[in-house]
């Protein structure tokens, strides 16, 4: 059996009506916070900001003048929600208070060359392409200087950034 309201027909609708209406709110608000934290979700990487590409390297101390030094490390990148790591190295000369840093690749061919403490060069390998310590072509076939990338020194260690700076030939 049923019952009637005692206010009639006209209050159940209102009832009613007030209900739908405040269940439809709470749908919309839940739809609205899902939407945004999904939107974020996908949206947010594309605009993040990296760490700008410096990569601590080492201790400053551990460079002697006249004496470059290669440096092995690991390149950490964050591209979108994926995070890669590269092995990487660095060719680092001081030079006074001066630090250069030397992309490790011959210009030439893109040959990993090495230091010759007895003749002061970096020799590469492959085709006898011969540098200077500033990274200028002694002699051989690399059309250009070696390529460099930025350095920067903060609280005693050396930070690289290892997008190479192509030199100019
Ligand atoms: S790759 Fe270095 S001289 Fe050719």
């Amino acid at each position: 059996m049923e019952h009637e309201s005692p206010s009639g027909s006209g209050a159940e609708m209102t009832r009613r009506t007030f209900l739908t209406w405040v269940s439809g709110a709470c749908a919309a608000a839940i739809g609205a916070v899902l939407s945004a934290s999904g939107l974020a979700y996908f949206v947010s990487p594309a605009f993040r900001k990296d760490d700008e590409g410096w990569v601590d390297v080492g201790r400053l101390a551990d460079l002697k003048a006249g004496a470059p030094l290669k440096l092995d490390y690991v390149e950490r990148r964050k591209d979108a929600w994926a995070t890669t790591e590269k092995r990487a190295s660095v060719w680092l000369v001081k030079d006074g208070d001066k630090v250069t840093a030397f992309d490790p690749r011959c210009t030439h061919l893109g040959c990993p060359f090495r230091w010759d403490d007895a003749k002061k060069q970096f020799l590469c390998p492959c085709h006898a392409g011969v540098f200077a310590v500033d990274g200028k072509v002694v002699s051989g076939p690399p059309p250009r200087p070696l390529d460099r990338y930025s350095v920067k020194v903060e609280a005693g260690r050396l930070l690289v950034n290892s997008k190479p700076i192509r030199s100019e030939a």
